[in-house]
């Protein structure tokens, strides 16, 4: 099958044809970006691939089975003319329709955007249907009335198909113009159940640099208050891996508030960016965590738990430990110097409510005292033997300002290595759970109101235990159907800001496949 492409970008046409296993002759593609020429040669190695359709001799192409043009959609104004072939010179649709007259494909595909029916009241739309089919032709089985004289003589059929109908999580309408050069009926592929979401084209791990800062979500969503108070329509609404992605847009790298998704993050165990595991990390004593995560590198800076009471409520002396709120055991530790806690929802303080572990009795430094008398061996060894860093075991056996009481598994596990009493068993471990809520002081208190629990120095939103970021360029691709071999092969030649807008601009291959099976009859 001869087949060509104008405006290929990279190639949806050739890989649905390609995935039906059908027999392609690819006579020529054309594609005026460089980096879009880049990724195409990649994936499909055309024989001759032209640069610019209004620079090319139309009659040097032997005639095509299949000929393809996604033509970009410009804003052409046919106001005050008669809508006919020449009155679109000017635009790519002109050069699209010169080569049809010239070549005379069996069959053609045309796709746009769906703007392209309401344009100029209808009018551009209608020209381009008028083109193609007066003189002979018919639209969706209608004929028409031979409004212009120098027609095409196509047998058109025209509709807005929607990736979401064909297998592909993304809400993209695009009309498709199909047509045939000898009449046939025509039927375009019907809607199937979408069994696929966000989620499933979603990467597992990502980097860094896609998850958004915390600056930019506050930005985005003042902005998007802003716009509320105004009612502007505008709306930043960050989707879900339940949820399916907004259209992909070519402008997609310049534009950060497009197809924006929340996702969770494991927080236990994960590995600091020092590859000191578990460093960085806020979690419960009983291994179900706080949704707070520090060490990220981006997010809110600061926080911090509990205060140790001898502290009289105030930074505590250790400033990278976070002390449970009988403010003196450390049950959940940090790195150092300034935290950040996980991006995700945005919640606003006043909103946020968390669970809070703290201890049901008192801890007196005599805890401290006590370990320390029961102490036997060196920090190292004791370390050693009950698999805890060395840091965390040294501060339970100190009895100054940054002493710390072990978590529950902690005490049992020196419990039965030093071999010492039950005397403080109520002191430690057991833990009340309480529901704390942010004051508008940003502080978090526990719900007896007895010490600061949780402090930001960011006042207004905080976060839980998900993030936000964009779509990877290669989620996009997997957007409209390309195979993540082909991502590979296109990423070896493009940067993410080339790969986002070729992913924007391309045709959704799964929706290509749905229609070729209708036109050959697979
Ligand atoms: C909407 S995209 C079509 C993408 C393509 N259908 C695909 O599957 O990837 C339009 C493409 O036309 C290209 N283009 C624009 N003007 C052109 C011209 N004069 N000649 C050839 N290609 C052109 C753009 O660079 C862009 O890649």
């Amino acid at each position: 099958m001869k087949i060509g492409t104008d405006f290929s970008g990279i190639g949806s046409p050739e890989s649905a044809l390609k995935r039906l296993g059908l027999d392609i002759d690819e006579v020529f593609a054309c594609e005026i970006n460089k980096f879009a020429r880049a990724s195409f040669n990649e994936l499909h190695n055309p024989t001759t691939m032209y640069e610019d359709i209004t620079t090319r001799d139309h009659s040097e192409v032997p005639q095509l089975d299949l000929y393809v043009a996604g033509f970009p959609c410009q804003s052409f104004s046919l106001a005050g003319k008669r809508g006919g072939f020449e009155d679109t010179r000017g635009t790519l649709f002109f050069n699209v329709a010169e080569f049809i007259k010239e070549n005379q494909p069996k069959c053609f595909v045309l796709e746009n955007v769906k703007g392209l029916l309401s344009h100029d009241n209808g009018r551009t739309y209608q020209t381009i249907t008028d083109v193609l089919t007066n003189g002979g032709g018919t639209l969706n089985g209608q004929i028409g009335l031979d409004s212009i004289d120098n027609g095409l003589g196509y047998h058109v059929y025209a509709k807005v198909l929607n990736s979401k109908d064909y297998g592909i999580p993304q809400n993209r309408e695009r009309i498709f113009l199909v047509g045939f050069k000898e009449f046939r009926e025509f039927r375009f592929p019907k809607k199937m159940e979408l069994e696929l979401r966000l989620k499933d084209l979603l990467e597992k791990e990502v980097d860094e640099k896609y998850y958004l800062s915390d600056k930019m979500i506050k930005s985005f969503t003042n902005h998007k208050e802003r716009h509320e108070e105004k009612g502007t329509g505008f709306k930043w609404q960050p989707k879900t891996g339940d949820d399916i992605a907004n259209c992909l847009r070519a402008n997609a790298a310049l534009c950060p508030t497009d197809n924006t998704v929340i996702v969770s993050h494991s927080l236990f165990p994960r590995t600091s960016k020092t590859g000191k595991g578990g460093s960085g990390h806020l979690s419960k004593t009983d291994g179900t965590s706080y949704c707070v995560d520090t060490g990220c590198s981006q997010g809110v800076e600061v926080i911090q738990l509990n205060p140790p009471k001898e502290s009289g409520g105030k930074q505590p002396f250790q400033q990278n430990r976070v002390y449970d709120s009988n403010g003196v055991a450390p049950c959940l530790d940090t790195e150092s110097g300034r935290r950040n806690i996980q991006v995700s929802e945005i919640v606003r303080l006043e909103d946020l409510k968390l669970i809070v572990s703290n201890r049901t009795n008192e801890t007196p430094l005599e805890v401290n005292q006590f370990l320390k008398d029961n102490k036997k061996g060196t920090i190292n060894d004791i370390a050693k033997a009950l698999g805890l860093p060395k840091t965390k075991v040294e501060h339970y056996f100190r009895i100054d300002k940054s002493r710390a009481i072990p978590c529950v598994d902690d005490w049992f596990k020196l419990k039965t290595h030093l071999g010492f009493s039950d005397k403080y068993d109520k002191q430690v471990t057991e833990i009340t759970k309480d529901i704390s809520t942010f004051e508008s002081s940003s502080r978090l208190y526990s719900s007896e109101g007895i010490s600061p629990t949780l402090q930001t120095s960011e006042q207004g939103y905080y976060k839980t235990n998900k993030r936000i970021r964009r779509l990877t360029p290669l989620e996009c691709w997997r957007l409209q159907g390309y195979t993540d071999e082909q991502f590979n092969k296109a990423q070896k030649v493009n940067s993410d800001t080339q790969l986002y807008k070729q992913a924007g601009n391309s045709i959704t291959v799964d929706v290509m496949v749905e229609l070729f099976k209708k036109i050959y009859d697979i």
